[in-house]
C-alpha cells in the first residue's frame, strides 16, 4: 500500500548539556504522566553490555554515536514515552528525523556551572568531563551546541524554575495520546 506514512510514537524528548536534569526530571515527569521513562544512554549500556564511558573509552565517540543512532530507531517500537538521551543527541539530525514529527523535543536550559554544582561527584561518570576544568568544557559545548539546541520546540529554564515548576512545565509539553 502506497501513501504517507504512519506517523511514530508521540515521545517528549529532552535535550540539553550533561549536569541539566534530564534523567531526573524526565523520571518525575513520566510518573507524573503515568508513562514509560526511557535513560538512551542507559538502554545503549544494557544491550551492548558495556558502560558509556567504556564504549567512548576502547571504541571512540563516532562509535557511541552510531549505537546512540540505533538506540534512538529503536523507539519507534515504543509506547509514548519520555526520553533522556545524552548531551550530544540533538546534534545529529538523523537522530531528530527518527523521531519528527510525532514527538515534542524539549530543551532544558542550564548554565554550565549550575549543571557542573548539580553533578557533584556524578561527574567521573561523564567521558567528556573527566579532564580539564569541567566548567569550561562545558561553556565550549554550549558555544557549540546552542543553535542545535535551540531547535527544539521549547525551552524549559531549570535555573529559574522549581524542581516542581520544571516538572509540571514538562507534564504540559508531553504530547497528548
Ligand atoms: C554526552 C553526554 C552524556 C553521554 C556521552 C556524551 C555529550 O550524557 O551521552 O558521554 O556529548 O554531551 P549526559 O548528557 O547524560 O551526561
Amino acid at each position: 500500500m502506497t501513501g504517507t506514512p504512519s506517523p511514530g510514537p508521540a515521545h517528549l524528548i529532552l535535550i540539553g548539556l550533561p549536569g541539566a536534569g534530564k534523567s531526573t526530571h524526565g523520571r518525575r515527569a513520566a510518573k507524573q504522566l503515568d508513562r514509560p521513562f526511557i535513560d538512551l544512554d542507559k538502554r545503549i549500556a544494557t544491550t551492548h553490555g558495556r558502560s558509556v564511558a567504556n564504549i567512548f573509552a576502547e571504541d571512540g565517540e563516532a562509535a557511541f554515536r552510531a549505537l546512540e543512532r540505533e538506540a534512538t530507531a529503536s523507539l519507534a517500537l515504543e509506547p509514548p514515552s519520555i526520553v533522556a538521551p545524552g548531551g550530544g543527541w540533538m546534534l545529529s539530525p538523523e537522530n531528530v528525523a527518527l523521531v519528527k514529527p510525532s514527538s515534542t523535543i524539549v530543551w532544558l536550559m542550564v548554565s554550565p556551572a549550575a549543571a557542573v554544582s548539580r553533578m557533584g561527584v556524578r561527574i567521573a561518570l561523564r567521558p567528556l568531563l573527566r579532564s580539564g576544568n569541567p566548567v569550561r568544557t562545558l561553556e565550549g559545548l554550549l558555544e557549540k551546541r546552542r543553535q542545535r539546541y535551540a531547535e527544539a520546540d521549547a525551552i524549559v529554564d531549570t535555573e529559574t524554575l522549581s524542581w516542581q515548576g520544571v516538572v509540571d512545565a514538562l507534564v504540559a509539553l508531553a504530547p497528548p495520546i
